[in-house]
């Protein structure tokens, strides 16, 4: 048998399913415009919210290690500290949302416990309670009447990725831990930019937010009280065991924060943006799903041909089928920036065409 033959049969399989998925190469030209494979787009799928992301990085590059051996430096802590002060929580930084959302479910979760699970979470945080052992009770998207009784904690998003929803969490019962992964809001919502929770005056006891979308660039903190953080760097896994992110990217990110609680006016921006787009898809007939700037537009079947004739029109949005959404939810995921002008808009709706 060839060597590689158990892996061959395995992709052969995702094949027949229809689920290949490939890469595709986007250079970027702009803040909101690229090449996607050769072809000029306007690029309607980023999670460069606020179009941060064009900004150059300089510095050092390489931290020399992890956190507890070599490579905690000073602009860990001067960024931790930034934080902590704009969150008023202590936080400590993760080289990605991934790493935080495993550290966090894995490390504060045991097996004895029962989690309450919002059935649309991120794999990051699904991936973390299987680590942990713990019962996970998957409970209705945004649906706080589901949550059993005696459940240790509660895991939600702030703004839902795939449908684009803010969760309301001041409907949600107190007594369990309240996590809250803001990786969509963070930046972008509440005052100061500083997430859903904040903007509902409520206090998730593990908050998590990254620097992959409106911070524009790569890595993540968790937000909480002490004892969390302390725990998380004596028993966190993808903390302890992972390489430190390089001082030249957190000096970039100290810089970016400041920028970032400040930006009233691309916030403001983003927010008229997400509504004209909404107003523009309406009245063409889409149905679009969500509350902010992620805007599903569901699109049936026909999904995967409308994410065709978008690019043909030189407009970047993926096609999202099952079983990633269920049957008849399928859907083209746009995501808008403060970046896009009124015209950049304009072009996405008459990309669609009428419904
Ligand atoms: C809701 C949510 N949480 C966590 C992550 C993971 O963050 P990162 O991309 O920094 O690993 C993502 C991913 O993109 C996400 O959408």
């Amino acid at each position: 048998m060839p060597r590689y033959a158990r892996w061959a049969e395995r992709l052969a399989g995702i094949e027949r399913l229809g689920r290949t998925r490939t890469l595709r190469t986007l250079e970027p030209t702009g803040p909101v415009t690229g090449r996607l494979d050769g072809r000029d787009v306007l690029v309607a799928c980023s999670n460069d919210y606020l179009g941060l992301g064009t900004l150059p990085l300089a510095g050092r590059s390489g931290s020399g290690g992890s956190r507890l051996i070599s490579g905690n430096h000073p602009e860990h802590g001067r960024l931790e500290r930034a934080l902590a002060s704009w969150l008023e929580r202590d936080v400590l930084l993760f080289p990605s949302g991934w790493h935080a959302n495993v550290a966090v479910f894995s490390t504060v979760c045991t097996a004895d416990q029962r989690v309450a699970s919002d059935a649309l979470n991120h794999a990051s945080v699904i991936d973390g309670l299987r680590l942990s052992r713990a019962q996970r009770i998957v409970v209705p998207h945004l649906d706080p009447s589901a949550v059993p009784d005696s459940v240790d904690l509660i895991a939600l998003e702030g703004l839902y990725s795939m449908d684009g929803d803010i969760a309301p969490l001041a409907s949600y019962p107190r007594g369990p831990w309240l996590a809250v992964d803001e990786a969509h809001s963070i930046g972008c919502l509440g005052s100061g930019g500083r997430g859903v929770a904040a903007s509902q005056g409520v206090s998730p006891d593990v908050l998590v937010g990254t620097f992959g979308k409106a911070f524009g660039s790569t890595g993540a903190f968790v937000a909480g009280p002490p004892e969390l953080i302390a725990l998380l760097v004596n028993a966190a896994r993808s903390f302890i065991f992972t390489t430190s992110a390089p001082p030249g990217l957190l000096a970039v990110l100290a810089d970016r924060l400041a920028t970032i609680a400040a930006a009233d006016d691309l916030r403001d921006r983003l927010a008229h943006n997400a509504a004209t787009l909404r107003r523009h898809l309406a009245d063409l007939g889409w149905t679009v799903l969500g509350d902010a700037h992620i805007l599903p537009v569901l699109t049936g079947r026909e999904t995967m041909e409308v994410a065709d004739r978008l690019l043909r029109a030189g407009v970047f949005a993926p096609g999202i089928r099952h079983p990633t959404v269920p049957v008849g939810l399928e859907r083209v995921r746009l995501t808008v920036s403060a970046a896009h002008t009124d015209i950049h808009l304009e072009r996405i709706a008459e990309a669609f065409g009428p419904a």
